[in-house]
């Protein structure tokens, strides 16, 4: 049997099959595993493309992993934090644009705790009923996932980064531990997140083999929703001089993904769209559905450098929603407003 007919009849492959498809340079098997999830993706979700509003409250990190803009050791990086009257800012100028999701991500910044995120979420939930509250704030132990699930936040995004041990450790310091991180993912699942987990994409020293292990984790682990974007070299980082990801690797991820978890909420990456113009778009023709527009504060968003030349204007922009309901429109899509649950 084709190897996609197989993945979408199993929704897994064998290890060294998934190495075999994700090194394919056949023009014919790469375009068939397109058409196929985008045929899931419409059996499940039609034409709909869910929309999330993305506050970055933080870039303050007591991490230092070595690819992001904003890890601790990064002296350049001009640091803010946003406090609850300017989050709640944000969502009354994104409820009025269809925004439903509401996502709070920023590094891990002790500033925020269980304490003052309760209340920032339980404000949220009060004033937008029908909204939901994503969270996307690194690790954290258990106790205090299970705190701010009952303050009423909905989903929580951790990505796993890389499910190879050996791989993990070239990408963080020694202290950030491969163990721990996996324990969160199992612990947000567990407590009835619908939890989200992903990887960068041509991660420096990332091998194919490394990307099978990713999606056999994926595929194991069946989480609500997957984060997939290129890497993207920052150049006040240990891995300033590395080579960007590639946008054809992450598509043919995406659309992996879309046929190992039909229902999975698959965004389109800010990455994505920033290596390459027209990159969203790609994403979504691949698979994926759900894009991210930015919902910060327009005074902190080129604060919030994650990588270089990270787009936050134009239709990534959260005000400019009208921009990228254009070009979702062009291409066969629409945005809806809705909060976008996953389907069951
Ligand atoms: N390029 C691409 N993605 C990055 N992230 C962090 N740094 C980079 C980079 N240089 C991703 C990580 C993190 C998410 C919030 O952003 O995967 O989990």
């Amino acid at each position: 049997m084709h190897l996609v007919d197989k993945l979408e009849k199993n929704g897994i492959l064998e290890k060294n099959e998934f190495i075999e498809l994700l090194a394919c340079e056949d023009a014919e098997t790469i375009r068939y595993l397109k058409e196929r999830a985008v045929k899931v993706r419409k059996e499940k979700y039609g034409e709909d493309v869910y929309i999330r509003g993305l506050i970055e409250i933080s870039n303050f990190c007591k991490n230092d992993c070595f690819y992001c803009g904003i890890r601790k050791s990064n002296e350049k990086c001009d640091r803010y934090r946003l406090n609850k009257d300017e989050i709640l800012h944000c969502c009354r100028i994104g409820y009025p644009l269809g925004f439903r999701t509401f996502v709070l991500q920023g590094g891990e910044d002790n500033h925020y705790s269980d304490n003052v995120l309760c209340d920032i979420i339980k404000t949220i939930k009060t004033e937008f009923p029908d909204c939901a509250v994503t969270l996307s704030l690194g690790e954290r132990t258990k106790e205090s996932y299970q705190k701010l699930f009952d303050a009423g936040a909905d989903r929580y995004l951790l990505r796993h980064e890389t499910a190879n041990e050996k791989h993990y450790s070239k990408l963080h310091p020694q202290k950030m531990s491969y163990k721990n991180r996996f324990e969160c993912l199992e612990n947000l699942k567990s407590i009835g997140f619908q939890t989200g987990c992903g990887l960068m994409v041509g991660s420096p020293y990332q091998t194919i083999e490394n990307i099978a292990e990713d999606l056999i984790y994926i595929a194991e682990f069946k989480p609500h929703m997957v984060g997939v974007g290129p890497f993207i070299p920052h150049s006040d980082t240990p891995f300033r001089n590395e080579s960007a990801g590639s946008v054809e690797l992450t598509c043919r991820i995406l659309s992996i993904i879309r046929l190992m978890l039909p229902n999975v909420l698959l965004p389109s990456t800010t990455a994505l769209g920033s290596l390459e113009e027209g990159g969203r778009e790609k994403g979504i023709l691949c698979g994926a559905n759900v894009v991210m527009p930015n919902l910060s504060p327009e005074n902190v968003r080129d604060k919030y450098a994650l990588y270089n030349n990270k787009l936050s204007s134009g239709a990534e922009a959260a005000e400019s929603l009208e921009l990228l309901k254009k070009s979702i429109n062009n291409i066969g899509y629409k945005i809806v407003t809705s909060r976008g649950d996953v389907k069951i």
